[in-house]
């Protein structure tokens, strides 16, 4: 059963999937944005399981419970700031969704939903971002089966008319072949 990749536009809080990705930053100590919603909703006990994790570099993910989320686990990954282009950003941030994919894989998720990871204080490029996150999310989940929905929620019309033009694009790709 192929993996779906569904687009929602949605607050990622709000979401009774099993788990959510936090776009979060190598402290783990929570932000703005994503991360400060998701830290808002899971209440107090998401940080104090957070200062345990010792942090988390760009490009990994670590996993936590979900606390007063309807999610049952955060998967909290650091995406790059985007610096041009020239240090790596495009694999640092593929390796957020394939880091996040394998943690799902392990800890038996069947439902995921991933923000535009990079998108907002870290001023990646939108269409580039999203074309790595379905691109390297359809690799992954081909290769490796088991995990049922992915949805990639865009929260603000800029980022859904985006996300729909590049999921376009990749369904058009993989209908011609
Ligand atoms: N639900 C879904 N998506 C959201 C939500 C929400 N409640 N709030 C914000 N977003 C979207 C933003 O609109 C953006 O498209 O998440 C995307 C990522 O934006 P940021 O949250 O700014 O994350 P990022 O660009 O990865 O920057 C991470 O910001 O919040 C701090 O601690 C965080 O230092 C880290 C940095």
């Amino acid at each position: 059963m192929p993996t779906q990749l569904n687009l929602i536009r949605e607050d990622i809080t709000k979401l009774t999937v099993d788990a959510i990705v936090n776009a979060a930053n190598e402290s783990l100590l929570g932000g703005g944005g994503v991360d400060g919603a998701i830290h808002r909703a899971a209440g107090p006990l998401l940080l104090e399981e957070c200062r345990t994790l010792k942090g988390c570099l760009t490009g990994q993910a670590k996993i936590t419970k979900g606390y007063q989320l309807p999610a049952k686990y955060v998967i909290h990954t650091v995406g790059p700031i985007w610096s041009g282009g020239q240090q790596h950003e495009a694999d640092l941030l593929a390796s957020c969704y394939r880091q996040s994919l394998m943690l799902a894989l392990e800890y038996q998720v069947k439902t995921l939903a991933f923000p535009a990871i990079s998108c907002g204080a870290y001023g990646y490029p939108i269409p580039a971002a999203t074309r790595i996150a379905i691109n390297t999310t359809a690799v992954f989940t081909e290769a490796h089966p088991g995990i049922e929905t992915v949805y990639f929620v865009a929260f603000g019309k800029d980022i859904e008319q985006v996300y729909q033009m590049v999921l376009a694009e990749w369904l058009g790709s993989k209908m011609s072949h």
